[in-house]
This record gives structure tokens, C-alpha cells and sequence, in this order.
């Protein structure tokens, strides 16, 4: 087989690696990486893309090299979509293998743990993983947007779909192997036919640079983190007053510290008109040393995005997984269990969180009225990025504010001189002498 057809080694030599700057990251994007030596992956692989039943293990590993240290990214949908992400220093050998009769192959009594590890070297540092574990649906007859309002006990208001049940098509590789997409059509069965065009999509897109993303809401990026976009493009909802939620798990190397869920508000809009608040769901502490997904409250109901498609997102209360129905059995089936294998189940080795986003606001016309919902958050290793106060909105403090200040100080030095100057003089005379009759 042609191993290089496949093993798309995209090079971006953006950076001189003599330099320490590790702003910039050259990125290396290898799909279905050691699939040649597994019959297993070969067949999935290269199934007939035509047939209306295909549903490909999709599988993108990505390592983005600056001089001192790797981050390694796997991106997949083999059972559920998760991104994986190691941190490795001290090797430029040091590279993720891949065992696909592990991840694919397995069944009662055998799973996905250690389908993936590390070696050619170096040090691991940090690793974490976010795994999608379902779709939620449910029926908000009270137009309330908030899952916590949905009675729970009440199956017929809910339809919870967890993503094994997905089928997946080819991924799609974009941007010289930054940007990834993972597009599934349906869930299996078809809901309503094969004629609809419907779809759900995870779109990743790693960075190798800093910046600001040209979409809303503009997050800002660097090149230690990732941006994706959950969108359901036309998706065809069970009830009439539908609305979706994602539930996502973080897992990540560590146990003394807790992740916590931090909101910053801030002054300033400027780049998401309308949005005021930054969320961080750190791994371990608000720190330099930590994971994070960062968002903005925000989700957009049409494709073009502006402030008037906006609509709010929520999120809710971080719960250890254990202690949710039905999704530790999921987690065994993710990327976690692939790479972290038997330590997923110990807690002093890996910490693990769960929690939801949903998507709408009250009387915002519910999933229906524009049969599309996109949200945008970014994955990232070390400090979140900050939304500082920009220089175009200190200006327009400084003009709103200042310069009365400045007006009204130097004004009233002015007069008193001139008072002064003048001598003792009738307060009448100061009065008229000082301002101009505005009539
Ligand atoms: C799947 O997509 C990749 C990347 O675009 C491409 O190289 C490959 O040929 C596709 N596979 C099939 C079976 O179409
Ligand atoms: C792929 O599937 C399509 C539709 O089922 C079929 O028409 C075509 O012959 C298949 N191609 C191969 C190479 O099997
Ligand atoms: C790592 O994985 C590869 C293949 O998946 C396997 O051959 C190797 O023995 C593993 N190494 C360790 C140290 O587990
Ligand atoms: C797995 O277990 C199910 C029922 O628990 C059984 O029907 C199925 O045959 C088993 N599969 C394998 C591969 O053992
Ligand atoms: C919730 O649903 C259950 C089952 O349908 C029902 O018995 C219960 O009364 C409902 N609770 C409320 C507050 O509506
Ligand atoms: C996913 O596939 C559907 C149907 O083929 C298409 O309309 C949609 O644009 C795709 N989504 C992405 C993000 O590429
Ligand atoms: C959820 O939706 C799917 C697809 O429409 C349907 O097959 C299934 O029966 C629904 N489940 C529930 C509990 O409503
Ligand atoms: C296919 O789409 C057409 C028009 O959108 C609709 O009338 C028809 O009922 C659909 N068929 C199925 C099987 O969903
Ligand atoms: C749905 O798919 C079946 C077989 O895959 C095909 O025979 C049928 O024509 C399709 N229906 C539509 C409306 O596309
Ligand atoms: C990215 O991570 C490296 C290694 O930990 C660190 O030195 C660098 O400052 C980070 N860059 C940014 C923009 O956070
Ligand atoms: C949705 O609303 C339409 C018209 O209001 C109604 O005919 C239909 O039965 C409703 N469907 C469901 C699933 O509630
Ligand atoms: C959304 O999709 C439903 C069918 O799923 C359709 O009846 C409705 O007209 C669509 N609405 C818009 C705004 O396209």
C-alpha cells in the first residue's frame, strides 16, 4: 500500500527552529498513522466511500514542534470524538504509536486500553483529553433554555443520543493539514429517510501561530492551543420546541489540583459585540501550568455569523462522571481509555469532570427556527489567553472620559488665574467673563 499517499506529512516551515521562540510551531499532520501494519484499519479505511452505510474510524494525529518541546494531537471518532493532547519535552523523536486492532477490535473481552502510549524519548509533562460523549435533545415546552427546568424523569421530553451511534464519513483535511473535519450525516437508524441533508460536525483547526480568529467571537489563539466548532447544520430535531446540549468529559493527568469553571467579565465587546463574559474550564487551577477549554456565552443559529444570529449558551455545575448515568461505560470507549488504559479508573493518577453546554435562549424560536447552531471554543495547553482591554477601547474611555476630567482641571485652573490676575472682582463679572453665553 502506498504508505506516503496516506501519511500526508505536511511540513509548514513557517519558523526557524534555531530560534527559542516558541510563540510559532510547525505542524505535522499524519492521518491513520500506523494503520499499514493492522488489517483492521485497512479495511475500515479504505471502505467504499460511496456506500451509503460507510462510517469511517477517523483518526488525525498532529505534532506541533517548537525547538524545546512537542504538543501531540490526536483527533478521532472511533467510538465517540475526542481530542487527546501530550505534552512532551526533551526528545524530537518522541512520538504517539497507535495499536488499531486495540481500537477497533474491541469487544467484551478485551477494550481500547493502551491502544496508545508514547515513546522515542523525552519527558511526558502534561497530557489531558476531551471526550463528546452524546447529544442531548429534549423538548422545552416551557421555553425555558435550561436543562435544570426539563423534568428528568419524564422520558417523552428527552432524546439522548450518544455519539457511538453516529456514522462518520471521510474526514475532510483542510489549510495544508491545520484544519480537520469529522461530518457525520446521521445517526443510525436515518431518522426520516436518506433524503435529508442534515449534518453534525466537529471542525478542529490547530494553530502554530498567535492571533484572533477572523470568525465570531473571535477568540484569540496561540500556538499552544486548538479551536473547534460544534455545528448541527439542518439537523432534523424530534420535537417541535427542541433544543440541544453536548455533554463532554475532560480527563487529564493529574489529582492533587481540581478543574474548575472560571467566568471573567469584562468591559469590553469590541470583538463579540454583545458578549461580555470569557469562560476558562480549567484542568488544574487558574495557572500557567494548566489545560483549559475557553468560550465565550455565545452560539451563532446561522452559518454567516453576525451579532443577530447570536444566541446564548449555558453551562452547568462540573460532575465526576462516575456519577452520571450511563457515561462511565462511555468513557470506555474514548480516547481516554486508549491512552490513559487502566489509570482512567484511578483517581489519584487521572482526574475526570463532565458537564454540559446547551444551546438557545427563551423565545429565541427554539432548534426549528433556523435549522442550524454552531459554537466555538478552543482546547490549549499552559495560560488561557486573556481578553485584555484593547488600545481602540482605552481611546474611547480616554475621549469619554478623560477629557472633560482634563477639560474641567485645566478649566478651572484657567479661571483662578485669571481671578488672580484680575484681582478681586465681582463674582457676576468672573461668571460672564469666564463663559461664553451659549444663546
Ligand atoms: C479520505 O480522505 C483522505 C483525506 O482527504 C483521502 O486522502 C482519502 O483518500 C479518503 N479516503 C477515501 C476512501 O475516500
Ligand atoms: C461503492 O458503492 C457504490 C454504491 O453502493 C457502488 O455503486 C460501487 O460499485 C461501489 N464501488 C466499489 C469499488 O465497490
Ligand atoms: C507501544 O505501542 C506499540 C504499538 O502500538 C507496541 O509495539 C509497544 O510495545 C508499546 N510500547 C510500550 C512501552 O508499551
Ligand atoms: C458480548 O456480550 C453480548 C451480551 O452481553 C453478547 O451478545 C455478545 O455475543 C458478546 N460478544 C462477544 C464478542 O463476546
Ligand atoms: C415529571 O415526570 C414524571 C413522569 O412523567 C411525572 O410523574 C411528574 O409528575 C413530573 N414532574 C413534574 C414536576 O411535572
Ligand atoms: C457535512 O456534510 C453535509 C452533507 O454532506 C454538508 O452539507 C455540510 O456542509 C458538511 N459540514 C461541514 C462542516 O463540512
Ligand atoms: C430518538 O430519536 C431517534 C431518531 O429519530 C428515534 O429512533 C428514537 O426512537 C428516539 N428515542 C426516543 C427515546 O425518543
Ligand atoms: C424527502 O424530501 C421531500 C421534500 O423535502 C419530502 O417531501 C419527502 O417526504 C422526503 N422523503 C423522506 C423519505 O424523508
Ligand atoms: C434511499 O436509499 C435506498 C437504498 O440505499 C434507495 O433505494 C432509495 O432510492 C433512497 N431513497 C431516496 C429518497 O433517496
Ligand atoms: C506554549 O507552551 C510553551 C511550553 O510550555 C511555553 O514555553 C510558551 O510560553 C507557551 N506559549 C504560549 C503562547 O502560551
Ligand atoms: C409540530 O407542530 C405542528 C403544527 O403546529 C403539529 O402539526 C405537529 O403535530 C407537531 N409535531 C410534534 C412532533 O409535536
Ligand atoms: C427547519 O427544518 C424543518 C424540517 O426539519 C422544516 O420544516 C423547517 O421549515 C426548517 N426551517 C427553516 C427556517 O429552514
Amino acid at each position: 500500500m502506498e504508505e506516503r499517499k496516506m501519511l500526508l506529512a505536511l511540513t509548514l516551515a513557517i519558523f526557524a527552529l534555531a530560534s527559542a521562540d516558541v510563540s510559532k510551531r510547525t505542524i505535522e499532520t499524519v492521518l491513520y498513522p500506523d494503520c499499514s501494519r493492522y488489517q483492521s484499519c485497512l479495511d475500515r479505511r479504505d471502505q467504499n466511500a460511496s456506500d451509503p452505510n460507510d462510517n469511517y474510524p477517523n483518526l488525525v494525529y498532529i505534532r506541533a514542534m517548537a525547538k524545546k518541546d512537542i504538543l501531540h494531537y490526536v483527533m478521532t471518532t472511533v467510538d465517540l470524538p475526542s481530542i487527546l493532547m501530550v505534552h512532551t519535552t526533551g526528545s524530537d523523536a518522541a512520538r504517539l504509536n497507535f495499536d488499531w486492532d486495540r481500537l477497533l477490535l474491541a469487544n467484551n473481552e478485551t477494550d481500547m486500553a493502551d491502544a496508545i502510549n508514547a515513546t522515542g524519548g523525552g519527558d511526558i509533562m502534561y497530557t489531558y483529553a476531551v471526550v463528546f460523549s452524546r447529544l442531548i435533545e429534549y423538548n422545552d415546552l416551557h421555553d425555558s433554555a435550561n436543562l435544570a427546568n426539563v423534568n428528568q424523569s419524564d422520558s417523552s421530553l428527552w432524546n439522548i443520543t450518544d455519539f457511538t451511534q453516529f456514522r462518520w464519513m471521510n474526514l475532510t483535511l483542510g489549510q495544508g493539514g491545520k484544519s480537520v473535519i469529522f461530518n457525520t450525516s446521521y445517526p443510525q437508524p436515518k431518522p426520516y429517510g436518506n433524503n435529508t441533508s442534515g449534518s453534525l460536525s466537529f471542525e478542529f483547526e490547530i494553530n502554530d501561530d498567535d492571533g484572533r480568529d477572523t470568525d465570531l467571537p473571535r477568540l484569540i489563539y496561540n500556538a499552544n492551543n486548538t479551536q473547534f466548532n460544534f455545528v448541527l447544520d439542518h439537523y432534523v430535531p424530534n420535537f417541535n420546541k427542541s433544543r440541544f446540549a453536548l455533554e463532554m468529559t475532560v480527563i487529564a493527568n493529574q489529582s492533587s489540583k481540581a478543574m474548575q469553571v472560571v467566568e471573567t467579565k469584562s468591559i469590553d465587546d469590541e470583538f463579540s459585540p454583545g458578549v461580555f463574559r470569557v469562560v476558562n474550564w480549567y484542568t488544574r487551577g487558574n495557572g500557567d501550568d494548566t489545560g483549559y477549554i475557553q468560550w465565550k456565552p455565545v452560539c451563532y443559529l446561522g452559518p454567516h455569523r453576525a451579532r443577530d444570529v447570536g444566541t446564548e449558551l449555558m453551562y452547568y455545575n462540573l460532575q465526576e462522571p462516575t456519577k452520571v448515568k450511563g457515561l462511565e461505560g462511555l468513557m470506555g470507549k474514548s480516547l481516554a481509555r486508549a491512552f490513559y488504559g487502566e489509570d482512567l479508573s484511578n483517581s489519584k493518577l487521572v482526574a475526570q469532570m463532565s458537564s454540559n453546554v446547551s444551546f438557545g435562549l427563551s423565545e429565541d424560536g427554539f432548534y426549528l427556527k433556523n435549522n442550524y447552531t454552531v459554537w466555538t471554543a478552543s482546547v490549549g495547553y499552559g495560560t488561557a489567553p486573556v481578553e485584555a482591554i484593547s488600545t481602540t477601547v482605552i481611546i474611547i474611555i480616554a475621549a469619554g472620559l478623560g477629557i472633560p476630567v482634563v477639560i474641567i482641571i485645566f478649566g478651572g485652573i484657567y479661571v483662578c488665574i485669571r481671578k488672580r490676575r484680575n484681582g478681586y472682582q465681582k463674582i457676576d463679572d468672573g461668571l460672564t467673563n469666564s463663559y461664553p453665553n451659549l444663546n
